[in-house]
């Protein structure tokens, strides 16, 4: 490092702490936000490194997270891209790609998935004209169960694509037991639940994919960022040629003639030995991220088990204050899982002599921030009416989480005063109704 670029960055670290100074905390006028990013010193300090250096599209760094992050999580291949959504998208659409040969999956074939969760776990699969098979979760877990599952399998069934629900792992090791043995492709999606374990063994790491996000709501941030992870080295180079605008050419930014062929290859009628580079065997994107957004990231890997921990501890606090209170269903984790929570699921119950309009006037009036389980019954949004959707049995609870259910935030930015606040605010709420 140079002289002078030692000089900026310690003023940057001057200026952070400066910045962050007499930040306390004032009940009902600090905005306790229900997500949010936690940014220290040295995450500022890493982003201003990298623009210095004009890191400004992926290079070092990416690579970098890529192999830390796989071996984080457990897998062998991980590839950034420029959002979640993004990577459930590449995940799905690797499904349909010639490579899987008779198993791919082909317009018109269905993907089980849930129905209340964040839409773009869904999306992907109608966006590959293909189509999507909902079945309802469970009030508690808020995640789907295997039974609903299995019995939403019919003939054109290919694939399953489902969200761990705010942290908490659905059973994913029968899930996934049952997608092997019904020959089912698996596409786990872990945006919301990085570093829960489900029977000892970390989410991410049981689907034939599994994708992250890096929003700054998520558990670890980049501002905009996502993540496809496989074991399939075969199908992480899919992945990779649709993320790349559907190259052929796996060249690294900067680099050429990886492939020791770049001038000596027929592809289809273009003409012998056209650019490498330049040859495209896939309809694909260009969805990557940059080396600024993978430098604030691996600062933010090192302070993964401390975010964990602080997670957890923030739900324990919230679900032991909350504990016993009237007329609201508290959350639970799914049995065998160990979640690191995204945020604090409430339902309120049907003979409560309030609605969810009534506590969320309320605790927003507190500044307490307030989320709905993001899409609800996604058949019932508007951009659903009009596409082709199976409905496997009844989605009750799907619309009474729509009607009914919210949550509080638990993310590492919360201090203990301020879980207490956020508990005492709705005890005080529900006491006011009685
Ligand atoms: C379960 C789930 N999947 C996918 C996404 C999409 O991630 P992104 O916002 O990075 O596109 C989200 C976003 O919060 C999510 O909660």
């Amino acid at each position: 490092m140079t002289d002078i670029q030692s000089l900026i960055l310690d003023h940057v670290r001057k200026f952070h702490r400066e910045r962050e100074q007499g930040r306390g905390f004032v009940p009902g006028e600090t905005p306790l936000l229900p997500s949010g990013a936690v940014l220290d010193e040295d995450d500022r300090v890493a982003l201003v490194e990298a623009a210095l250096n004009l890191r400004i599209a992926a290079g070092s760094s990416a690579e970098q997270f890529e192999r830390e992050f796989a071996r984080t999580i457990g897998r062998r291949k991980a590839h950034l891209t420029n959002s979640g959504s993004s990577a459930n998208l590449l995940a799905l659409t690797a499904l349909t790609q010639a490579e899987l040969g008779e198993r791919r999956l082909r317009p018109g074939d269905e993907v089980v998935t849930v129905a209340a969760g964040f839409p773009t776990t869904v999306h992907p699969i109608v966006q590959n004209g293909l189509v999507p098979v909902f079945v309802d979760i469970e009030l508690g877990t808020y995640n789907t169960t295997p039974d609903r599952v299995e019995a939403a399998i019919g003939p054109r069934t290919r694939a399953i694509m489902i969200a761990h629900a705010l942290g908490n792992p659905f059973p994913v090791a029968e899930i996934a037991a049952l997608a092997a043995e019904r020959g089912l492709f698996f596409v786990e999606d872990n945006c919301d639940a990085v570093g829960s374990t489900y029977q000892g063994r970390a989410t991410g790491t049981f689907g034939d994919f599994s994708t992250v996000s890096f929003y700054p709501a998520h558990h670890l941030t980049f501002g905009e960022g996502g993540c496809v992870l496989t074991d399939s080295v075969r199908m992480a180079k899919v992945v990779e040629s649709l993320r790349d605008w559907g190259r052929d050419c796996w060249c690294a930014p900067g680099c050429s003639n990886t492939c020791q062929r770049r001038f000596g290859q027929q592809f289809g009628t273009l003409p012998y030995g056209y650019d490498h580079k330049y040859t495209f065997s896939r309809i694909g994107y260009n969805l990557k991220t940059t080396d600024l957004q993978a430098a604030l990231g691996l600062s933010q890997l090192a302070k993964l088990p401390e975010f964990g921990a602080a997670r957890r501890r923030n739900w324990q606090r919230l679900r032991d204050g909350l504990e016993g209170v009237p007329w609201l269903l508290l959350p639970r984790a799914t049995e065998g899982s160990d979640p690191s929570w995204f945020g604090f699921l409430l339902t309120v119950l049907p003979d409560a002599p309030f609605d969810r309009t009534a506590v969320l006037t309320f605790l927003e009036s507190r500044r307490i921030g307030t989320r709905m389980l993001f899409s609800g019954n996604l058949t019932r949004q508007p951009a659903y009416q009009g596409v082709t959707y199976r409905v496997a049995g009844e989605l009750t609870n799907s619309d009474i989480v729509t009607e009914r259910t919210f949550w509080v935030g638990v993310y590492p930015g919360l201090t203990t005063e301020m879980i207490d606040y956020i508990s005492g605010s709705i005890r005080e709420f529900v006491e006011s109704r009685r």
